[in-house]
């Protein structure tokens, strides 16, 4: 048996929602997301050693960090007073739509599950995860983190154990995933809605829900088109998005099956035949840019690869 000194995981950006699934879908991103390392310390706590990346600092508070929070709870339950040193490699702009804070979380317990060898199933390393994703906004929503963690497009029942189903997604669709440089704080979007919708709003977002994931199922390309709409979310989020009507325009005009907010926003992602991916995202970028607003952009493969470990053998000492 062999102790490792040190384990590093990553885990993948994700798209929230899909337009049509306010917190019960979501599917991963491929070539974008966060890696954590955890190394064992002579000092004991949970301490965060290093932020790198996109930004230089994060809250060191545990309550106040999503890599850390769940960190904590796990060595609480499972009685580990060893300690540990974090550090954070932050690939997902924050405030971006594009499930950072889910990923830091799902990295780290990851991470502690292959270090102290803890065997935790994938659903209980879920329950541990959205402890961090309670920190950034206040609800333990699935939407990202089941995608970061297992990868592909996938539907969230909450419960203990969540129950989290991967679905199919036809082979030639992929995402292009657009960021405008502007933040949006999760907790803030979410404290915008209404808690309540008219019936009628209800039936259109349950026949859009109920095809889009029919679609996908099918793979019929229509129905996907003609169902990811979101009349529920959309309507009361789109304004913070900066030409966000002339975005979804340009993405429909230049052939995708539809085309949303990311997550919470502001990023906007489209779903489209691979060989439109260019045109879209140029579409996108171009509107965005008509407005002002400067952007990057990612094509990605829906069912893009969930969180996996990096190393987990550097510094390995034998026992
Ligand atoms: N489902 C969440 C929301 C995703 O829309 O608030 C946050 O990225």
């Amino acid at each position: 048996m062999s102790i490792n000194s040190s384990v590093t995981a990553f885990a993948p950006a994700s798209v929230g929602n899909v337009g049509v699934g306010f917190d019960v879908l979501g599917h991963a991103l491929d070539g974008i997301g966060d890696t954590v390392t955890l190394r064992r310390d002579d000092r004991p706590g949970i301490r965060l050693q290093g932020v790198f990346g996109r930004i230089r600092e994060l809250p060191a508070d545990p309550a106040s960090n999503t890599a850390l929070r769940p960190l904590v709870a796990l060595c609480q339950d499972f009685s580990i007073t060893e300690g540990v040193a974090v550090t954070i490699e932050k690939g997902i702009p924050l405030g971006s739509g594009m499930g950072g804070s889910a990923a830091s979380a799902v990295a780290a317990i990851v991470a502690a599950n292959a270090l102290w060898q803890l065997g935790l199933d994938p659903e209980r390393q879920l329950i541990y995860a959205a402890m961090g994703e309670t920190v950034a906004s206040g609800a333990g929503h699935l939407d990202n983190l089941a995608p970061s963690l297992f990868g592909g497009l996938v539907l969230c029942e909450a419960g203990d154990p969540p129950a989290i189903t991967r679905l199919p997604v036809p082979a030639d669709v992929c995402c292009v995933l657009v960021h405008p440089e502007l933040r949006v704080d999760t907790r803030d979007a979410r404290a915008m809605l209404a808690s309540s919708v008219p019936l009628s709003t209800h039936v259109q977002h349950a026949q859009h829900l109920a095809g889009f994931v029919a679609g996908c199922l099918r793979s019929d390309m229509d129905q996907i088109g003609r169902c990811l709409r979101d009349v529920v979310i959309e309507p009361q989020r789109r304004a913070l998005i900066p030409g966000f009507a002339a975005v979804q325009a340009a993405a429909t005009n230049a052939g995708a099956l539809g085309a949303s907010i990311s997550g919470s926003g502001p990023s906007m992602f489209a779903w489209c035949r691979q060989e439109l991916a260019a045109e879209v995202a140029e579409a996108m970028v171009d509107a965005f840019a008509e407005n002002d607003v400067a952007t990057e952009h990612w094509v990605s493969a829906i069912n893009a690869p969930g969180a996996r470990l990096l190393t987990s053998a550097a510094g390995a000492v034998s026992v």
